[in-house]
């Protein structure tokens, strides 16, 4: 089966500021992917390409095969999308925003009437229909914009980081949604810098940092890819004296000495109560931190995490 989304080496220059370096991501039909990266690493200026609204210098981006340059009608056709910023023309109604949209892609205006009613019933609208959209609030305009996205029904959505400054009731919404879309057949695309948007929604995940993809695995995968828990002992002495001559687990002991951290696995919690009983220390509580994303996403850009403290 063809790829809903594949890019091959795709490099993109704005002038001289080199924005995407060897960029390659396919996403399979059916997946729900996530597009992971920090504000400035190429996630919009990526999807701007696949959604034919940028050039590029080098590459090859295809949507179900067709190339995105050569075939751009069909390609984004087959995509509906929900960008980053709000973009609604300012003279148009929200009803009219969304059959204006559906006479792209060439969709009779009864049948637009009828699609933008239904949608704007789902999506909470309905009693909106007249107006302009600058007459909304936040979180209704980013659902007029997955509103409008939907209008053709197309086999793959993508969406530029649809939660961000939206409030907790909207984004739980959202997610619900999209899971649901998903699950219906559509593809989705979604950038997020929220590491926990991501856990909860995708399949798999592709991280980008400065124009690069430093990673492309499944969401399990990347979390199992930050080693096993670490082990934290809450303890009822100050143990600093008691680890210092200890080499055999790689361990840290906060300021306190009243809590000890080290990775679990290869006999190190049996090693570490041994020591402890050797200088009759009790131990008050004992937690087990589970990797994050996050901690992984530290780890996949460079950058020193917590170790989950
Ligand atoms: N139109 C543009 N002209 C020049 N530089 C741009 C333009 N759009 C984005 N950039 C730069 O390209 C890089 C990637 O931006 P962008 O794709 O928007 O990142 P993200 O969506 O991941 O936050 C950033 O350094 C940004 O400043
Ligand atoms: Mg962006």
């Amino acid at each position: 089966m063809l790829p809903a989304i594949s890019v091959n080496h795709l490099t993109k220059f704005y002038r001289r500021f080199k924005a995407l370096e060897d960029v390659s991501l396919a996403v399979e039909p059916g997946e729900f992917f996530g597009f992971l990266g920090p504000n400035g690493a190429g996630k919009t200026t990526t999807i701007n390409v696949v959604t034919g609204l940028a050039n590029y210098q080098s590459g090859e981006v295809r949507v179900f095969g067709h190339d995105v340059t050569r075939e751009y009608r069909l390609t984004r056709a087959a995509i509906g999308l929900v960008p980053q910023e709000f973009n609604f023309d300012p003279f148009l109604s929200v009803e009219q925003i969304l059959v204006f949209e559906a006479g792209y892609f060439g969709i009779p205006s009864r049948e637009a009437k009828m699609r933008a009613g239904e949608l704007l019933e789902f999506f909470s609208l309905a009693s909106k229909r007249t107006e302009g959209y600058k007459k909304l609030s936040g979180g209704m305009k980013r659902r007029l914009l997955i509103a409008r996205a939907l209008m053709h029904r197309p086999k793959i959505l993508i969406l530029d980081e649809p939660t961000a400054g939206v409030d907790l009731e909207l984004r739980y919404l959202l997610w619900d949604f999209l899971k649901k879309l998903n699950r219906e057949g559509t593809t989705i695309l979604l950038t997020t810098h929220y590491i926990e948007e991501a856990e909860r929604l995708c399949g798999r995940i592709g991280v980008i940092h400065q124009g690069k993809i430093v990673a492309v695995d499944s969401t399990a995968a990347l979390i199992r890819k930050m080693g096993g828990d670490r082990m934290e002992f809450y303890l009822k002495n100050d143990v600093t004296k008691v680890f210092a001559g200890v080499s055999s687990v790689p361990f840290t002991v906060e300021s306190s000495g009243r809590k000890i951290s080290f990775k679990a696995g290869e006999g190190a919690i049996p090693a570490v109560l041994k020591i402890l009983q050797g200088h009759g220390v009790e131990v008050e509580q004992i937690d087990v931190r589970r990797p994050t994303l996050e901690d992984a996403f530290l780890k996949l850009i460079g950058k020193k995490g917590d170790g989950g403290a």
